[in-house]
């Protein structure tokens, strides 16, 4: 059992401690103004999503980026240009903890969804599972990081790279994280990032695709404005299609049965505000978590997690072992102190148990992934953000550490 220092908060006060705070500044909000104050501004995609994308892709270490309206229109246009690039139908080996819209995408392209089981102590994918489940069908790995930590191995990255099988990242709750000082977004084929509201950069709704391959760079810009030619950043790719196509209107030439994901000014606006204060704030939630798990009683919960290069979203609280009662007992005292959590952390736990997954895969599928099944019961995340104190911190500790088992 750690020792943990006195705190300097009242303890009689309540932690009220919310998923998220503060995370569009005064700062962003100006920048917002400056822009609406502008002689007639252009409001809808233009040069501050352009700016933004730049930005953003000099910061990740990628040589391009698209930025749109979600991380879920990230995951589905990336998984609609890999089937345009690579053809349709096929096996995507997914994550069982993941968000809904990774699976989803898959399943809206027309792939088969092959799940793998969570490795405990990155609650990524359990890399030797994956191996494993590779085989001719399969298209692509379309894996998460979660909640700041790194699901990588070298292994992985050799053997996908071997068989060239196309990695998908999702760095939708990662930002900044690394892997061999490498930023996780810049090993795969693409990746792609959220930017919503609790996550380490917000622009109110957002997402970015991110990639190194031209092809691919040009088929999601397409795809994210209506599949149209006139969205390609290459004069050379768009006179390739009016040549081949001198019937139809240059200015509406549709390439792909696709979809309008595009954002705007006003987010991009905000995005590049806060990327100014990205790596500060992304090291204050690391030092926040890193106190978190140093003052944790390791007998009651997991404190064992692979932390190197991690980049926390929130705190991952997770049982040591299936207790029931010590599960209601911390819900309760989360609860009593105004503290927000959620259960199954961000995605709501074994994917394989929501009624979207059962109706296709069978209501025992779930039994295919335990350690999911483990986080799904008896595992938590609490908001972590760049203004948390310390104290706050160590009390929450405190608390937790104070629950008795059963
Ligand atoms: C791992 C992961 N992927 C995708 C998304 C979807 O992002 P958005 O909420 O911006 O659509 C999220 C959202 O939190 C996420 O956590």
């Amino acid at each position: 059992m750690p020792t943990t220092p006195k705190t300097a908060l009242p303890t009689t006060t309540k932690l009220s401690w919310p998923l998220m705070k503060n995370n569009i500044s005064r700062e962003d909000l100006n920048a917002v103004i400056d822009l609406l104050q502008q002689d007639d501004p252009v409001l809808t995609q233009s040069k501050n999503v352009r700016a933004f994308e730049e930005e953003w892709s000099r910061w990740l270490g990628v040589k391009h980026s698209v930025f749109v309206n979600s991380g879920s229109s990230a995951n589905l246009i990336t998984l609609a240009a890999l089937k345009e690039l690579y053809g349709e139908g096929g096996e995507v080996i997914v994550p069982s903890i993941t968000w809904v819209s990774d699976i989803a995408s898959v399943l809206q392209c027309g792939f088969k969804p092959v799940f793998v089981d969570i490795d405990p102590r990155t609650l990524g994918m359990a890399n030797d599972e994956v191996l494993a489940k590779l085989t001719s069908r399969t298209r692509a790995v379309f894996l998460t990081h979660v909640l700041g930590f790194n699901a990588l191995s070298q292994n992985l990255l050799d053997v996908l790279k071997s068989q060239r099988i196309p990695l998908i990242e999702d760095v939708c709750e990662s930002h900044g994280a690394t892997f061999e000082e490498r930023k996780l977004g810049t090993f795969g084929k693409a990746s792609n990032f959220s930017f919503y509201y609790a996550h380490h950069l917000s622009t109110i709704e957002g997402g970015m695709v991110c990639t190194d391959d031209p092809d691919f760079y040009e088929t999601v810009r397409m795809l994210r404005s209506h599949g149209m030619v006139r969205e390609l950043s290459s004069e050379g790719r768009k006179w390739d299609y009016i040549e081949e196509y001198p019937d139809l209107n240059p200015e509406f030439i549709f390439a792909f049965p696709a979809y309008n994901v595009r954002s705007t000014e006003i987010n991009a606006v905000i995005g590049r505000t806060q990327l100014r204060r990205l790596d500060e704030n992304n090291h204050r939630r690391t030092t926040n978590f890193m106190l978190f798990l140093r003052n944790l009683d390791p007998d009651l919960y997991r404190t064992d997690f692979h932390t190197e290069g991690s980049c926390n979203y929130a705190f991952t609280l997770i049982l040591r072992e299936p207790d029931t009662i010590l599960c209601e007992k911390v819900m309760a005292a989360l609860r009593a102190n105004e503290v927000e959590f959620r259960r199954g952390t961000a995605g709501g736990g074994n994917q394989l148990r929501q009624p979207y997954l059962r109706h296709r895969l069978g209501r025992d599928a779930w039994k295919q992934c335990p350690q999911a099944d483990h986080v799904h019961f008896f595992g938590f995340y609490i908001g972590n953000y760049p203004t948390l104190e310390a104290d706050r911190i160590l009390r929450l500790c405190d608390l937790l550490n104070s629950i008795t088992r059963t």
